[in-house]
């Protein structure tokens, strides 16, 4: 496993550290088993955190040779969730892909300070049996096939969290001293993934303690709160008529949404790697935006390209969850999904009141909404009779299935489609 220097510099590798214990001890991990110096990159993409500076101080103290922090919110929201936006993306239905959507950011980061410092090796913390190891491989893979990348968790046999403690305090690294909530948390803008501990029994509820953006809806306001989002071609522009920025209105979002018990998930989820999981997540503000742009897109959207989008959405959300962020279907879909937005400026109206969300309204200058057409008073422009010629060739191959499979003797043809025993019929 050793790593063999040329001129007496040792190689180096650049790990993705978030503080805790497990990249701790990959810190450790790849000087002593991989005689490998240590760059770490601790990303703010969002996440709760008590300070990074102190995690930067935490990866040189743990040993690492030098720690990037670097602000990614940005970014994040400007090149990821606005084309997380225009996919409505939702994996199974559901999952707005939090972590999915960091995940290529984050190796992007690395990527780039792994040719900063002339690093050939790239690490991170993720276990063997998820998803993210896969995103961050992936992504690594994608932008230099040249790296190469070690994942120290999938090495050590640590079998327990005690074991792995145990090793940790024996090579002086730093254990957490108070007992941590028994759960595993990733999080960042877009919201909070909570899974293992109680949670990995599917009939438990979810206990309090594992939401910390949103309240419980039984203790939310008993007077709603009503918010205009403003969209500009698909990306929120402002809220209640006020310019800000995308990446503002997340964490704004967050906050009121949240504020009303808005955004929790409890559901089952199936991983990349063939394990269904039970997954909590808090995604207040995310998906408040995307029911937002939903509505707009209901709005301005032709039809054709509102429903052959639907399954563009799907398509995308599972390829971004898959880890195939940097892939040339995902861009080729994003270059769709850019073509459809070209419309998408407006405004809607949302409510929200204990832990429920109504869009109570929505306007554009794009809106292909006609009052002419759809009215039923007398400014009605709709051509009435041209609705029975309409009818008639629309049902026309339907009408003459029917006729044929009564010729032939069925009592009607629902019966022939159910039973769907052609012979029958043709004996
Ligand atoms: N299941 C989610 C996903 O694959 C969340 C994973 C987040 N990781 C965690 N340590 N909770 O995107």
């Amino acid at each position: 496993m050793t790593q063999q220097t040329t001129d007496g510099q040792k190689d180096r590798v650049v790990l993705a550290y978030s503080g805790g214990l497990d990249t701790s001890v990959c810190i450790k991990w790849l000087q002593e088993q991989h005689n490998l110096d240590v760059i770490a990159v601790v990303g703010d993409v969002g996440q709760e955190h008590d300070g990074l500076e102190e995690v930067k101080a935490k990866a040189l103290r743990t040993g690492a040779i030098e720690c990037l922090v670097v602000d990614m919110r940005e970014a994040f929201a400007e090149e990821y969730l606005t084309r997380a936006m225009a996919a409505n993306s939702l994996y199974e239905n559901k999952y707005p892909l939090v972590s999915a959507l960091s995940r290529p950011l984050i190796t992007k980061h690395l990527v780039d300070a792994a040719h900063a410092y002339g690093a050939k090796y790239v690490a991170h913390g993720c276990t063997g049996k998820g998803n993210d190891q896969v995103r961050f491989e992936t992504s690594i893979m994608a932008l230099d096939p040249d790296l190469e990348i070690i994942a120290p968790v999938r090495e050590w046999d640590f079998n327990t969290r005690p074991q792995e403690m145990e090793w940790a305090a024996k090579h002086g690294i730093e254990v957490p001293t108070t007992n941590k909530k028994p759960y595993s948390i990733d999080d960042n803008l877009w919201g909070r993934a909570i899974e293992c501990g109680v949670l990995e029994d599917p009939w438990n509820e979810p206990p309090d303690d594992i939401y910390t953006m949103t309240i419980d809806p039984a203790d939310a306001p008993d007077e709603p709160t009503v918010v205009e989002v403003s969209f500009e071609q698909g990306v929120p522009c402002a809220l209640d008529g006020k310019k800000m920025s995308y990446l503002d209105i997340i964490l704004e979002m967050n906050k009121i949404a949240g504020g009303n018990g808005y955004g929790r998930l409890d559901l089952i989820e199936n991983r990349l790697v063939g394990v269904k999981s039970r997954e909590c997540y808090e995604v207040p503000g995310a998906l408040a935006l995307i029911e937002a742009h939903k509505a707009l897109e209901d709005l301005c959207l032709e039809r054709n390209v509102l429903h052959y989008k639907l399954g563009i959405e799907q398509e995308w959300a599972r390829l971004v969850y898959n880890g195939l962020w940097f892939s040339p279907l995902k861009e080729a879909l994003d270059a769709f999904l850019a073509h459809t937005q070209q419309c998408v400026t407006g405004t809607v109206r949302l409510r929200f009141y204990k832990g429920n969300l109504a869009v109570t309204g929505r306007k554009s200058d794009f809106s292909l909404y006609n009052y002419e057409l759809a009215t039923y008073d007398e400014a009605d422009a709709f051509d009435h009779a041209a609705a029975k010629g309409f009818i008639d060739l629309h049902a026309l191959t339907t009408k003459v299935w029917s006729q044929n499979r009564r010729a032939q003797g069925a009592q009607s043809a629902q019966f022939a489609a159910v039973e769907g025993t052609a012979d029958e019929f043709t004996a």
